[in-house]
C-alpha cells in the first residue's frame, strides 16, 4: 500500500476488526448466539424469493415500508418520517458524521467507549475529543466537558460498549442542553437493559438535535443482515438524504429485515434468557473476586489482569474467544447460551487455576 498516493491522515493506520476465528466458543463480538428457527429461516427465504424477480431494478430508495415497520417496533409514537435505516448502525454513524461532522468540525465521546466512533470520525475528517469517565465508568462530568469542548457532535453510548454501563436520562438531557450541536445516543444494546433502564427515545420530542441509533445486530439476532437505524426529528433524516449513497439499502436487505421484524416476538424471546445468563455471569465472576462492571448489555467487562493478553490467549487455546478491549487490565466476554457460559467458566477456572 505504501507505494499508493494514500491520504496522509490514513497512512500508518491498520484495518479495524475483531478476530474472526473458527473456534468452538465465539464470545467476542456481542452477537446473539441463537440462530433463526426453521420457521423464521423459511420466512426469510420466502421474503427473498418474493423480491428475487425484481432484482433487475434498483431498491426502493427511501425504504419507506421498512422504516414504517421499524417505527412500529420502536413505539413512542414514532412514524416512518422519524426513522432512517442503513447497512448496520456503523453506516448510520458514518452518515451522521458525513452530514454533521467533516473538516474543521469536532466529535466527542467518553472513553472507554465504542471504538468506531473515533475511527469513523477520523475517516470522515472529523476531529475527535476523547472525554473521560468516572472511576465506575459513569459520566457525571459529561455536561461540563461538553461545555468546555463545544463539540459539533457528542456520542453517548448507552448501554456503553465495552463497559455495559447505561446512562441516566437526566445526564443525556444535561449534555443536550449544554451541546451546541448534535447529540447521538448509541443504543445498540438497549433491549438488554435491566428493568427500569430508560431509552433516550422518550427524550426525542422537542429536541431537534437529538438522535437515537439502534441495530438489529444484537438483540434481534440479525448481525448478518446488516441493518441499523435511527430515530430523530424528520429534519435530521432530510440532512442524511444529502450524504447517503443512492440505493444504499439493497432490496434483499429490506426484505430480510422486514421478515425479521414480522417475527420479532421469536427473535426477541432470547433477550430474557440472555439477561439472566448475564446476571448469573456477573454474580459468578464477582464470587470469584474479579472486578466486574455493572452491565445492561449482552457482554461483561471483567478484570483486573496484570497481563490480559496472556489470559486472552490461554482462553483461546481452550477454544474460547473473548475480546481484548477496553481499559488496560480488563477483558470483555459476550453472553452466550448456558452451554457457552459453562464452557467459558470452565476455561477461565482452568486457565487461572481458580
Ligand atoms: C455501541 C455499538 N454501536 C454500534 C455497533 C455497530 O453495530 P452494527 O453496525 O452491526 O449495527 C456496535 C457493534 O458492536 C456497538 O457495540
Amino acid at each position: 500500500m505504501s507505494q499508493l498516493p494514500l491520504r496522509d491522515d490514513l497512512k500508518g493506520m491498520h484495518a479495524y476488526g475483531a478476530p474472526q476465528l473458527d473456534v468452538p466458543y465465539q464470545l467476542n463480538t456481542n452477537e446473539n448466539p441463537y440462530g433463526p428457527s426453521p420457521a423464521l429461516q423459511k420466512a426469510v427465504a420466502d421474503a427473498v424469493a418474493a423480491v428475487a424477480g425484481t432484482l433487475n431494478r434498483y431498491p426502493e430508495r427511501d425504504a419507506v415500508a421498512l422504516r414504517a415497520d421499524l417505527a412500529d417496533y420502536l413505539g413512542h409514537g414514532l412514524s416512518a418520517g422519524q426513522v432512517w435505516a442503513a447497512n448496520g448502525s456503523n453506516e448510520i454513524i458514518q452518515q451522521l458524521l458525513q452530514a454533521f461532522g467533516g473538516p474543521g468540525r469536532l466529535a466527542m465521546g467518553f472513553e472507554p467507549s465504542y471504538s468506531m466512533h473515533p475511527l469513523i470520525s477520523q475517516v470522515t475528517c472529523t476531529g475527535w475529543v476523547a472525554g473521560t469517565r468516572d472511576a465506575d465508568y459513569g459520566m457525571s462530568t459529561a455536561a461540563e466537558q461538553v461545555k468546555k469542548q463545544q463539540p459539533d457532535i457528542v456520542f453517548i453510548t448507552s448501554p456503553n460498549n465495552p463497559t455495559g454501563t447505561a446512562v441516566p436520562l437526566a445526564l443525556i438531557e444535561a449534555v443536550y442542553d449544554m451541546a451546541p450541536g448534535m447529540v447521538i445516543v448509541d443504543e445498540a444494546y438497549a433491549e438488554f437493559g435491566r428493568d427500569g433502564t430508560p431509552s433516550a427515545l422518550t427524550l426525542l420530542p422537542g429536541r431537534a438535535r437529538l438522535v437515537v441509533t439502534r441495530t438489529m445486530s444484537k438483540a434481534f439476532a440479525a448481525a448478518g443482515t446488516r441493518l441499523g437505524y435511527l430515530a430523530a426529528d424528520p429534519a435530521v433524516i432530510e440532512a442524511l438524504l444529502l450524504v447517503r449513497l443512492p440505493y444504499h439499502l439493497s432490496t434483499v436487505t429490506q426484505a430480510v429485515a422486514r421478515a425479521a421484524l414480522a417475527h420479532r416476538d421469536e427473535l426477541l424471546s432470547s433477550v430474557t434468557a440472555l439477561r439472566e445468563q448475564r446476571d448469573a455471569l456477573v454474580a459468578w465472576l464477582r464470587g470469584k473476586r474479579f472486578a466486574v462492571a455493572d452491565s445492561d448489555a449482552n457482554f461483561v467487562l471483567f478484570g483486573m489482569f496484570e497481563d490480559r493478553h496472556k489470559v486472552w490467549q490461554a482462553l483461546l487455546d481452550e477454544g474460547v474467544l473473548i475480546r481484548e478491549t477496553g481499559p488496560d487490565g480488563w477483558l470483555r466476554v459476550t453472553v452466550g447460551t448456558p452451554g457457552e457460559m459453562a464452557a467459558f467458566r470452565a476455561a477461565l477456572t482452568e486457565v487461572l487455576g481458580l
